[in-house]
């Protein structure tokens, strides 16, 4: 049998304890698990596209399977290069639904090979994104309860914090 390749895109500007989370849920479905952190064109965003990889890097550095990559342009593009079966993406509320399922739909249209797979999070984490933790930083709160102290320490040296 062809190995499972399983992608999990997204921003991950900067990644959580979210992501980390899904990551820890998704790796083991799958032979190959890449995460791979998309370009955007029209956002600057907090970290570069290669800051987010270094990160994405050092939270997983226990895992054998997973590979932290970039990628320009669709997704579903991506998925082909890769020969993927599977986009992996967290859903948290409801609120999720909507962005979600347009996605799932436009990438099952550019490439019919492609599944979407949503998995949830802990509870712990249902509330908890990326452009949260970008708005605590900015006034110096706490992050502990979101991301782990490497992401703590790289946040507060790019926002020049300490
Ligand atoms: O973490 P995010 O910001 O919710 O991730 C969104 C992402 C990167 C998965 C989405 O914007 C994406 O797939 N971008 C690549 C361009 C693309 O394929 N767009 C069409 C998707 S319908």
């Amino acid at each position: 049998m062809a190995d499972r390749v399983g992608i999990y895109p997204g921003s991950f500007d900067p990644p959580t304890y979210g992501h980390l989370d899904l990551i820890s849920r998704a790796y083991r479905l799958f032979d190959t698990f890449i995460v791979a952190v998309a370009y955007n064109p029209e956002k600057k965003g907090l970290f570069s596209v290669d800051e987010r990889i270094e990160m994405l890097r050092h939270c997983t550095k226990d895992y054998a399977n997973i590979e932290i990559t970039s990628f320009q342009g669709l997704t579903a593009e991506f998925a082909r290069q890769r020969n993927a079966t599977t986009l992996v993406r967290g859903l948290r509320v409801v609120s999720d639904f909507e962005y979600e399922i347009t996605m799932a739909i436009a990438n099952q249209k550019l490439n019919p090979k492609i599944d979407t797979v949503c998995l949830m999070p802990s509870e712990k984490f249902l509330l908890l994104s990326s452009r949260i933790v970008r708005e605590i930083a900015v006034f110096g709160g706490d992050l502990r309860e979101f991301v782990p102290p490497e992401i703590q320490r790289r946040i507060a040296e790019k926002l020049g914090h300490k």
